[in-house]
């Protein structure tokens, strides 16, 4: 049998077989995840971490974040407690639609003109078979046609309503290309598809009192790292990454599409032709103002968000009746307050010092010891400067014969 038609028990007997040694899973969570993807076989867990306080457009939001990475938690707290403090983000979404595309392929002497004048027509038509999207606020909204020698593209802009709207875009997009076939002097599709290009541009502005950040200087050179990042790809791309953690741990919290996002925001840092910060930060009144923009083609509804309860969980962190624009308000600006926080990191005591804190306890946690030696470990480990994993071992040895001496 094919290993895709395999239970996933058997999928993991397969495994096993070749000697491979694999975790317990409950078998309920299994089947679970089983109907959620493909060739299943275990599972990864990832912690949710929460921002306490991060105030969008005057209202409090605490926001759950997945992510390994410690200091991503870390920072973002750190960021959205500066500018809590400052007043809180401005946030706003233009949320007009996704693109998709369709390429058809055109006689010679196809007359691109001849179509224009069925554009509304066709919208209207196509609208009428996705009612339920429509009555949700969404629908397709315009197309744009352009001829290129014997290809016709098409763009057409779909509103997802609350949802990511993948599938219902491209569900939409075949629906059109088999009437566009009918035209005469359409000869075939070649291929109808969402496009990623970023749409659904959200922009969020923070405007920081420099006595929050340590004063002038502290403002000085963040507003110099950021002018690196707009001329420099190398420290750009660095700033971007900062800005992604942030972004892609409230995705993956909201049950989102992160590679959709990925591949956008990268797009959309290179929109001048050459790639770019996606933050800026200047001084203006004495006060370090911030800016990020990016595409964020997400959804609260849809995919697979309402059939995950950990993902569902989140939500009721972040408010139930969350709108697909608060959402993105929200991400942006866990994207900005995560870059604030390593700029400021950067420009004052170095971004090793919170790191290396994280690095030890990673080297704890895998240790095979008990919570209170874990914690002597890592105050060993942190007093000591050692921070690898043998020093760890070394630490946890010393500290056992200690004991031991003392008891006997
Ligand atoms: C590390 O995950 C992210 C940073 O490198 C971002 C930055 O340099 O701006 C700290």
């Amino acid at each position: 049998m094919k290993f895709y038609k395999l239970s996933p028990e058997k999928r993991r007997d397969f495994l096993q077989k070749q000697g491979i040694k694999l975790d317990q899973i409950d078998s309920q969570v299994l089947h679970n995840l089983d109907l959620l993807s493909e060739n299943v076989i275990g599972q990864l867990r990832l912690p949710v971490g929460l921002v306490q306080d991060l105030l969008v457009n005057g209202q409090n939001y605490q926001v759950p974040m997945v992510t390994e990475e410690a200091s991503v938690v870390a920072a973002a707290n750190n960021g959205a407690g500066i500018v809590a403090k400052a007043g809180g983000f401005t946030a706003s979404s233009q949320r007009d639609g996704i693109w998709g595309q369709i390429v058809m392929q055109v006689a010679e002497n196809f007359e691109v003109s001849h179509l224009h004048d069925m554009l509304p027509v066709m919208i209207k038509k196509t609208n009428s078979h996705f009612a339920s999207l429509v009555s949700h606020g969404g629908g397709v909204r315009k197309i744009e046609l352009k001829q290129i020698n014997d290809l016709l593209y098409v763009k057409v802009l779909v509103d997802p309503a609350e949802a990511m709207g993948a599938n219902k875009v491209n569900s939409i997009l075949e629906l059109m290309a088999d009437e566009l076939e009918n035209f005469s002097g359409i000869k075939q599709k070649l291929f109808a598809i969402l496009s990623n290009y970023p749409s659904q541009v959200t922009t969020v502005r923070a405007a920081v009192p420099i006595d929050l950040i340590g004063g002038i200087e502290t403002a000085r050179k963040i507003v110099l790292l950021s002018r690196i990042g707009q001329d420099d790809p190398m420290r750009a791309v660095t700033n971007n990454k900062g800005i992604m953690n942030g972004v892609d741990a409230v995705l993956l919290a909201t049950g989102n599409d992160t590679r959709a996002v990925e591949a956008a925001c990268g797009v959309f840092a290179s929109k001048t032709g050459t790639y770019t910060s996606l933050s800026e930060w200047r001084l203006e009144n004495e006060k370090l103002v911030g800016k990020l923009s990016i595409p964020l083609p997400i959804g609260t509804v849809g995919g697979s968000i309402n059939s995950r309860k950990d993902v569902r969980q989140n939500y009721r962190i972040l408010g139930e009746k969350i709108a697909a624009e608060q959402l993105a308000n929200i991400i942006a600006a866990i994207g900005l307050a995560n870059n604030l926080a390593a700029l400021l990191a950067i420009s004052t005591k170095g971004i090793q010092a919170g790191h290396m804190k994280l690095q030890a306890r990673n080297i704890v946690t895998s240790l095979d010891a008990t919570a209170a030696e874990k914690k002597v470990v890592f105050q060993k480990i942190i007093n000591n400067k050692k921070y690898s994993q043998s020093a760890g071992q070394e630490f946890l040895r010393e500290i056992r014969e200690e004991n031991n001496a003392s008891r006997n």
